[in-house]
């Protein structure tokens, strides 16, 4: 059920879960502080203040203990072990968005901005801009990633956002140029083009949805699924501490062939 609906939607989100909430109650303050650190803000944040970018700054180990505290468990664990093999995670991101996001601060370009905001600033992970031309090449292939809602969740405040069914649009595109190319030369393969034109495909076709979840809950992300994050439009109420999720995306063994056929 869960699996069928992350294979054909590109996302699920799974319902409360006393073992998730009792993690999250026990990482938050670990998270806010660190989102507090003046160093750690020097380093992480982004568009005029409004965002803590925080990857991989919490300092959990493989299975997600922060010292003596709990280790990552519930359902959405026990998925995952069942389809991606005993859970090793990778130091979580802690992504904290600020009333107002994203306020033009000059350092990235207008066009960037604009599709911040107009578009969410829709991607798929694992294919980051490279060089002043901003060239797409594969690279961090994540085996998903999992969003770990933290504090204050509303509709209106930036919420993620996904185009369902989007997964089977990028990878249609990724497969008609790799398919005939060795995947130990995956990594040199410029997909800028092909990205940007499924890209706009997903914006006609899919449905953009946002997910909301409360601590407890949490939701999956396909590892080929367009996604973003809505801006901060209108002021909500007990907002001070800003809307945070931690999410993991653990790379496995960083098979490529994996990454974009998979099992599912
Ligand atoms: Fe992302």
């Amino acid at each position: 059920m869960e699996l069928t609906s992350l294979s054909e939607c590109g996302w699920i989100k799974f319902d409360h879960d006393p073992e998730i909430l009792n993690w999250v109650r026990h990482v938050q303050p670990t998270a806010a502080s660190i989102a507090e650190d003046p160093k750690q803000k020097a380093l992480w944040l982004r568009h005029g203040d409004t965002w803590f970018v925080g990857v991989n700054a919490l300092p959990n180990d493989p299975i997600g203990r922060i010292g003596e505290g709990p280790r990552l468990k519930g359902n959405v664990v026990e998925f995952l072990i069942k389809h991606h093999g005993s859970i090793s995670l990778d130091p979580a991101q802690i992504s904290v968005i600020y009333p107002g996001y994203p306020v033009f601060d000059g350092k990235e370009g207008e066009v960037a901005h604009r599709y911040r905001k107009n578009r969410c600033g829709a991607h798929v992970d694992g294919l980051r801009p490279e060089g002043p031309k901003r060239r797409r090449f594969v690279h961090e292939p994540h085996q998903y990633v999992l969003g770990l809602p933290a504090a204050c969740t509303n509709v209106k405040a930036s919420p993620m956002v996904v185009w369902e069914g989007s997964h089977h649009i990028i990878r249609a595109a990724f497969k008609s140029v790799l398919d005939d190319i060795p995947v130990n030369e995956w990594n040199n393969v410029d997909l800028t083009e092909i990205y940007h034109d499924a890209r706009r495909t997903c914006f006609e076709q899919c449905r953009q949805i946002s997910i909301l979840a409360e601590p407890g809950e949490c939701y999956l992300l396909h590892r080929l699924a367009l996604h973003g994050v809505a801006p901060w439009v209108e002021p909500v109420a007990d907002t001070n501490q800003g809307r945070m999720v931690i999410y993991f995306r653990p790379e496995g063994d960083g098979n490529l062939s994996n990454w974009l056929n998979g099992s599912y």
